[in-house]
């Protein structure tokens, strides 16, 4: 469905052949993928050629509950679909179902620096937290550019938390280039849209499933209220009559992608002068966002009732994937 504001801007390059986009099967999808990104590939696949991917082997790169993958990979399946991947217009896959993209990681891994991987942001972010760093975190940023270039798409929309491995995306695709022949592979661009850092309820990180911060997009009303409840808002209004400043308030910026024009300006007045208290704004977004939401969880509902469906969905999109794998991998072998 149309979200009521914050149109998507028309940045897409009339150029444009092909689109690649991955998410991790984290299970259900939350409003930060979802606005980040997800929203952004519904509008692409109605123009361009798009390849949706569930990117399991990259969630095996740190510690994981592997009886729970197979479960998280079909929620995710469920959410896209939900939310409004169409399989008539877009392929949408698992990537483990389409063993090119390993292999292609690997001719890449010998045309990739090690020294650009340590460099990464999400990289060093995670190697902290580890006492002992797989070798796959290392690496996955050389799965995620096989991803893209195994496709040749030139278009990779994304939040900005993924641009830094787009642009190592298309170093990749450069010093392939330059080794085994021009312009073999493209150097795809981000395509990063106006949501592309959406922050946690807890107003201090992105919203991340891993850390507990999100709503997710089939939530019931009452459920997304409670998770709303107690969500961190401008730390000036300590008191009901404090006022506030709407522009450092997530809450705020939440309703700006969730609810009317006319109610926006309202939020920003009625915080400003203190009209209403940190709990009544969140009551009126927390039913704009049930609101929003209501047409996917029906959807969502309708498609976890035939899980064969969706995974028929899902071997279909594998095998037109492979289709195109498997001739960019003759190339590269070649
Ligand atoms: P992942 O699964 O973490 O996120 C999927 C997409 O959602 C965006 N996103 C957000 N955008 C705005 N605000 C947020 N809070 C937020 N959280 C997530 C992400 O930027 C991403 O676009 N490494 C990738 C998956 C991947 C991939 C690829 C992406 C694998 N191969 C090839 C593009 C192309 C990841 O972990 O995304």
């Amino acid at each position: 469905p149309a979200l009521p504001t914050a149109p998507l801007a028309p940045v897409l390059p009339p150029t444009s052949v092909g689109v690649f986009a991955g998410i991790q099967p984290s299970g259900e999808l939350h409003i930060g993928n979802y606005l980040g990104a997800v929203r952004r590939w519904v509008e692409l696949q109605r123009q361009h050629e798009c390849f949706f991917c569930i990117v399991d082997y990259h969630a095996i790169t740190q510690e994981y509950d592997a009886s729970a993958l197979p479960q998280r990979t079909f929620d995710m399946a469920v959410s896209l679909l939900a939310a409004g991947i169409d399989p008539d217009r877009a392929v949408l896959f698992v990537q483990s179902h389409v063993p090119e993209h390993t292999e292609l990681a690997w001719a890449f891994t010998s045309v990739t620096p090690v020294g650009e991987l340590e460099r990464m942001t999400q990289f060093k972010e995670k190697a902290q937290r580890q006492e002992s760093v797989l070798a796959g975190l290392l690496n996955y940023p050389v799965l995620q550019a096989a991803d893209v270039l195994l496709y040749k798409a030139d278009t990779v929309p994304v939040g900005e938390d993924q641009v830094q491995h787009i642009e190592l995306t298309r170093e990749i695709a450069r010093k392939w280039n330059a080794r085994y022949g021009e312009g073999f592979f493209p150097e795809p661009q981000a395509l990063v849209g106006d949501a592309k850092r959406i922050m946690g309820l807890d107003g201090q990180a992105k919203m991340s499933k891993s850390i507990g911060n999100t709503i997710g997009i089939l939530e019931e009303p009452e459920a997304i209220w409670q998770r709303l409840r107690p969500a961190m808002t401008d730390p000036a209004r300590v008191t009901r009559n404090d006022p506030g400043t709407p522009e450092i308030c997530n809450i705020y910026h939440l309703h700006r992608h969730f609810s009317p024009p006319a109610t926006i300006e309202e939020v920003a007045q009625k915080c400003r002068t203190a009209g209403w208290g940190c709990l009544d704004c969140k009551r009126v977004l927390a039913d704009n966002v049930a609101r929003v939401f209501e047409p996917i969880r029906q959807r969502a509902a309708e498609l976890k009732a035939h899980p064969e469906r969706v995974r028929e969905i899902l071997a279909a999109g594998a095998e037109r994937a492979q289709v195109v794998a498997r001739e960019t991998m003759h190339g590269v072998r070649e």
